[in-house]
């Protein structure tokens, strides 16, 4: 392998550009050529590459989104769409390909590397932190970061008027990010994907806080499970506690990584290139107690991850 390929895929997240510059830079220390692939598969089928080098990544570690940018391919989903894929990149001399990007973009390396037979690595690059295996994903602690500062300046204005707040964040299928940020806020409720949500156990429950004395109340709601909208009507309808909305949508995905997701993304883009090179493809990189360990892609996209059910219940106890 003389020349490989890198792409970014799917929802961006913080960090992406982290593990970019590590992978390029490993690669062109151990004499490979890099080639950066634009826009994703998307770009892939459109052959929009650049080649880079060790200083076309430089200064871009503190920058959110991807450099190289990226998209949903359509195409790429279909066989034929991976197989011209596949002859694009063996028309020029691609050896091996790195893809960082969430479960979606995973299994489509997956599929070329079965299929046509393309070396590739993955790296695990979404907010959502939903792919099995790996304790973080890149781009989940900034996003737990941005979501917490905006909690926190919800709570200032909640308990001037002694309103509720219901926040909602992203995740589809998975609760991780609200889960995590309610936590660290101290959310007196949580409502994730994993679990039935009950209404009226929420809103009995915020009355007794109210009761208790407490003059701000925040509930955190994954957008997977309902809607901010949903919420806030069952809490009024219920206990009539005058409450707000706020969804934080696309402000989740942006922003200067944090030093946690910088130092896991260069980690992460490293150890990508030595598993290139090792002739261990068909793995993705995962954070497992703290070490980078290459998994087989075919594990972990059997699997799905499971929310940690002990920090559900701590949750509940602590807020
Ligand atoms: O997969 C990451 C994610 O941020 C989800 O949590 C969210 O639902 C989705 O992407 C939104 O993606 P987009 O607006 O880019 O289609």
């Amino acid at each position: 392998m003389k020349k490989i390929g890198v792409l970014t895929s799917g929802g961006d997240a913080p960090g992406m550009n982290a593990a970019i510059r590590a992978a390029v830079r490993t690669a062109v220390t151990d004499g490979l050529e890099v080639v950066g692939i634009h826009r994703g598969y998307s770009g892939l089928l459109d052959e929009d590459f650049t080649d880079m080098d060790y200083s076309s990544v430089g200064g871009i570690m503190e920058r959110g989104g991807t450099i190289l940018r990226s998209s949903r391919c359509e195409e790429f989903r279909l066989e034929e769409g991976r197989a011209k894929a596949a002859d694009i990149l063996k028309k020029h001399g691609i050896g091996g390909l790195l893809v960082i990007g969430g479960e979606g973009s995973l299994s489509g390396a997956k599929l070329l590397m079965e299929e046509q037979g393309i070396p590739v690595v993955g790296l695990p690059g979404t907010i959502d932190n939903d792919i099995a295996l790996t304790d973080m994903c890149i781009g989940v602690d900034t996003c737990l970061n941005t979501c917490v500062d905006t909690i926190q300046k919800l709570k200032d204005t909640a308990s001037s008027h002694e309103r509720a707040f219901v926040v909602e964040v992203m995740g589809r299928s998975s609760g991780y990010v609200a889960l995590a940020s309610g936590m660290a806020v101290g959310a007196e409720a949580i409502i994730i994907p994993e679990i039935p949500v009950n209404y009226e156990e929420i809103a009995d429950k915020i009355w007794r806080e109210r009761k208790r004395g407490k003059i701000n109340c925040i509930i955190v709601v994954a957008e997977g499970a309902s809607s901010a909208y949903t919420v806030a009507r069952h809490v009024e309808h219920r206990i009539g506690y005058e409450t707000r909305i706020t969804i934080l949508g696309h402000i989740q995905r942006g922003g200067s990584p944090t030093a946690f997701d910088r130092v896991l993304a260069s980690r992460m883009g490293y150890a990508s290139i030595k598993a290139l090179e090792e002739s261990e493809a068909g793995t993705m990189i995962a954070l497992q107690g703290g070490r980078m360990v290459r998994v087989s892609l075919e594990k972990i996209l059997s699997q799905k991850k499971t929310i940690d059910m002990e920090l559900v219940e701590m949750a509940k106890i602590l807020s």
